[in-house]
């Protein structure tokens, strides 16, 4: 028999896959790495987990997460149409790319010819997002066989404003699918609705806006995805709601965008016990709000301590904060503070490799890791 590996797709034998940040199970590590809450989720959502596990772990979970939906929708003043649920919001930005994007350039442009109806059409084979973001879109893009147009933030990572971008012909105002992770990982740095509505306004294609550290920012644009036809709000129950493990993410968007996504997901994509943890969730929400106050105030004060020694922290919006250390490069630093049993990540990507990505973490393991900054920088 020849070797296994030739059964396997050209594509996916040479594809680069998504590198996942470590999950490591050190007794006494101080994990900053992979931006999850510091906090349990709150009594009440462990309760109702705890009660659901019973002989009914036998039958398959609400296909569509109807409940969940109806109360995000009035959550966010909309209607449960215009919510679909996923298996966290990765396998939503994943379910958007195969939805919106076609797999290669022949298809593409036969249906360019057949679409034209005298309006320029959509290159239906890009995928679009700036960098540095979230570095799953292109391996997404990889995936799918997607051409990516991947478009350079300016060097503090705020957004190109409209001029620059038209002016700089970079940006593809016609891409299928442009993705923007706003506040943007792993810079930290929010952006204004204002702008974010410009750009929505500007673009032919679809546009998903992925919210997923919106909690930690003074805005969202959600209205944006109720506002314009085209446009996507990513959300997560991951990180603000504590619930990475239970892999709950949504979209809010139009109608008919929604019904596509819906068309093509597994049947019951959303897990029965993520369903209801994530409805427990909405039930408590004063709970997360007071999180988030714990996790900004401890975000400011690991800033301003990181900075009086020495780093150069960048402003952040989000759960984390990107710094650029003092003295050793940044992979040095990595090394050293994992010998310390403090773990952080560091990214082997040009424009960010001079800095470690922070988690803000509680804060007594703030303080204990800049007890332990303190001790490699003497
Ligand atoms: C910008 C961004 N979007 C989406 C996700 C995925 O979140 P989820 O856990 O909902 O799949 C992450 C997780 O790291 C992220 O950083």
């Amino acid at each position: 028999m020849k070797s296994p590996k030739l059964l396997i797709r050209p594509l996916v034998r040479e594809l680069q896959p998504y590198v996942y940040g470590e999950q490591p199970k050190i007794k006494g590590l101080i994990k900053l790495n992979t931006n999850e809450s510091p906090y349990p989720p709150s009594p009440k959502v462990l309760a109702a987990v705890r009660a659901a596990v019973d002989g009914r772990l036998r039958l398959y979970p609400n296909p569509t997460a109807q409940a969940l939906r109806e109360k995000l929708a009035k959550l966010h003043g909309c209607h449960a149409d215009n919510i679909i649920v996923g298996n966290g919001s990765d396998e939503l930005l994943a379910l958007a790319t195969r939805c919106f994007v076609e797999p290669n350039v022949e298809q593409a442009s036969s249906l360019f010819k057949k679409e034209n109806t005298g309006r320029r059409p959509v290159p239906r084979h890009i995928v679009q997002y700036f960098t540095p973001s979230y570095s799953l879109y292109p391996v997404l893009a990889d995936i799918h066989g997607a051409a990516r147009n991947a478009v350079p933030l300016k060097s503090d990572f705020s957004l190109p404003g409209m001029a620059e971008l038209k002016r700089g012909r970079i940006w593809n105002f016609r891409a299928a699918l442009s993705f923007v992770t706003t506040p943007n990982a792993p810079s930290g740095r929010g952006y204004s609705t204002r702008e974010l509505d410009a750009l929505c306004k500007a673009q032919h294609g679809v546009v998903v806006l992925d919210e997923a550290y919106v909690d930690f920012a003074g805005e969202n644009a959600l209205k944006l995805a109720l506002k314009y036809p085209h446009v996507l709000v990513a959300r997560t129950f991951s990180k603000a709601y504590s619930l990475c493990f239970q892999r709950v993410g949504y979209f809010v968007g139009h109608r008919d965008l929604i019904a596509a996504l819906h068309k093509i997901r597994d049947s019951y994509n959303v897990n029965g016990l993520g369903q209801i943890a994530a409805e427990a969730t909405l039930d408590d929400l004063p709970y997360y709000r007071a999180n988030f106050k714990k996790i900004i105030t401890t975000r400011e004060w690991l800033s301003r301590e990181l900075t009086k020694l020495g780093f150069r922290v960048l402003p952040s919006r989000t759960n984390f904060i990107l710094v650029r250390p003092a003295r050793f490069s940044a992979q040095a630093w990595l090394q050293s503070l994992r010998v310390q049993k403090a773990l952080v990540r560091w990214f082997d990507r040009p424009e960010v490799k001079n800095y470690l990505r922070i988690t803000i973490g509680t804060a007594a393991e703030a303080e204990a890791l800049v007890n332990v900054v303190r001790k490699i920088l003497v």
